[in-house]
């Protein structure tokens, strides 16, 4: 049993990638199993920056297998500039490394025209999503009209799927949204070069391939995108995303059981950030927000938008760590709050009056918490050249101790910086 899943552990843009690269070094596999390209992830290696949005963050790591699952939505046009980079840059060399699951579905352009015109009726009330195409497509799925990978690869099947897709898609952009219709012969000769580009790496049964991997002993990680309160069941809905974003779904997306799973892996940044609209009870909307957004770079990957900052919660991370069984933590980003006087954590938080500790599932109840915020001091040491734990400053570490006291798992991984080298190992992940 070596299957560890990555998972976010608050609303996204915890550093997963980072983390899925540094532990790519001695893992077999690393398999994507939901999500798509809403989804950025930065690895930096060398200082030279490499954002990966379909292509999991083992890639850059040439003995490692890397998977796109049936869980995932593929921006099939996204996708071949995203390999095309990488092999530009000396990557995927091998086309053998990267291996697309045919059942996966892809987002073709109507998705994405559908995802912004939708949001633009919605107006106020913006759902403020990255405008992939990312729900439109998982809603194809669920009605049993999405096209999937291999479809792109038989031309009378693609044909018959498109006309049956667009007779709705189209009906809606010309009634409600007074858009142009789609026409499926033109489509299908935007897609046919595109095919033609993803045909080396597909694969008629990825869930095949890791499941003999597990077998086998190999150490597969499977890395998510996203983050636990952005999931679609059990996040701040309707401010979410359209995927299952918890550790489950590696289960789900990959096509494999749970008894293959022996860790969960839950990123956290040491505050919270959240991109669209949506309750975030720890908020800044001070200049200290904006010192973390400036500090921390915080500006969405794959759109660019500005993060909206906050204090880290424990509340919500508790949340995190039921739901998704997470079993060991690695904090993120702890250089980012160099400079403070203080730094404030939830702890708790009252509603109408009432103390509560538990996560409200309601987002109305979200919108109205106050947290209880206690205050920890705070460090002046610039901490990303620390190569080791033990030269972390007194205060930071009474920090670290806090939250990993407070949540009842081990932090077994601290970042201080974007790159490879800028980790502090408390304990190897794999132990053999
Ligand atoms: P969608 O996934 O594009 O439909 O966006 C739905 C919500 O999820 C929006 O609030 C997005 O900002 C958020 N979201 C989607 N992907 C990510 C991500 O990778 N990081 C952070 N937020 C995301």
């Amino acid at each position: 049993m070596s299957g560890i899943v990555i998972v976010g552990a608050q609303w996204g843009d915890e550093g997963k990638g980072k983390i899925v690269d540094v532990f790519s070094a001695k893992a077999d596999y690393v398999v994507r199993y939901q999500g798509g390209a809403n989804a950025g992830h930065t690895l930096v290696v060398n200082g030279v920056k490499t954002v990966l949005h379909l292509v999991p963050s083992g890639i850059l790591h040439p003995e490692t297998n890397c998977i796109i699952a049936s869980g995932v939505v593929i921006d099939i046009e996204g996708l071949v500039k995203e390999i095309e980079t990488l092999k530009s840059n000396g990557y995927l060399a091998n086309p053998k490394q990267l291996l697309i699951s045919d059942s996966a579905t892809i987002i073709l352009p109507y998705h994405k025209v559908l995802d912004a015109a939708r949001e633009k009726a919605l107006d106020g009330a913006k759902i403020g999503t990255t405008g992939k195409g990312i729900g439109p497509a998982y809603e194809d799925r669920a009605a049993r009209r999405a096209i999937v990978l291999s479809d792109i690869f038989e031309k009378d099947t693609l044909k018959e799927k498109l006309e049956l897709a667009l007779l709705e898609k189209n009906a809606l952009f010309q009634s409600t949204y007074k858009l142009e219709s789609v026409n499926v012969d033109e489509l299908m000769k935007w897609i046919a070069p595109l095919a033609e580009k993803l045909a080396p790496y597909r694969s008629r049964d990825t869930s095949a391939v890791v499941h003999k991997a597990i077998k086998n002993g190999k150490k597969v990680l499977f890395e998510g995108a996203q983050g636990t309160l952005l999931d679609i069941l059990h996040g701040t809905y309707p401010y979410v995303t359209s995927s299952s974003t918890v550790a489950g779904s590696a289960c789900i997306g990959t096509g494999i059981g749970p008894t293959s799973i022996s860790k969960v892996i839950g990123i956290m940044k040491a505050y919270t950030t959240r991109v669209g609209s949506g309750p975030f009870p720890t908020e800044l909307k001070d200049e200290l927000g904006e010192r973390m957004r400036s500090q921390g770079h915080e500006f969405g990957a794959t759109t660019g938008r500005p993060r909206r900052c906050g204090w880290l919660d424990l509340v919500a991370l508790r949340y995190a760590i039921r739901v998704n069984g997470i079993t060991n933590l690695a904090l993120i980003k702890m250089d980012v709050l160099t400079g403070l006087d203080k730094i404030g954590v939830c702890t708790a938080y009252e509603l109408d009056g009432e103390i509560i500790h538990e996560f409200p599932s309601k987002a109305a109840d979200l919108e109205r918490i106050k947290p209880v915020i206690e205050y920890m001091p705070g460090w002046k040491e610039d901490l990303t050249k620390l190569t080791n734990l033990k030269d972390l400053p007194r205060t930071a570490t009474s920090y670290i101790d806090f939250i990993g006291n407070q949540l009842g798992a081990p932090i077994d991984v601290i970042s201080v910086g974007p790159g490879r080298e800028q980790t502090l190992w408390v304990k190897p992940l794999f132990t053999n």
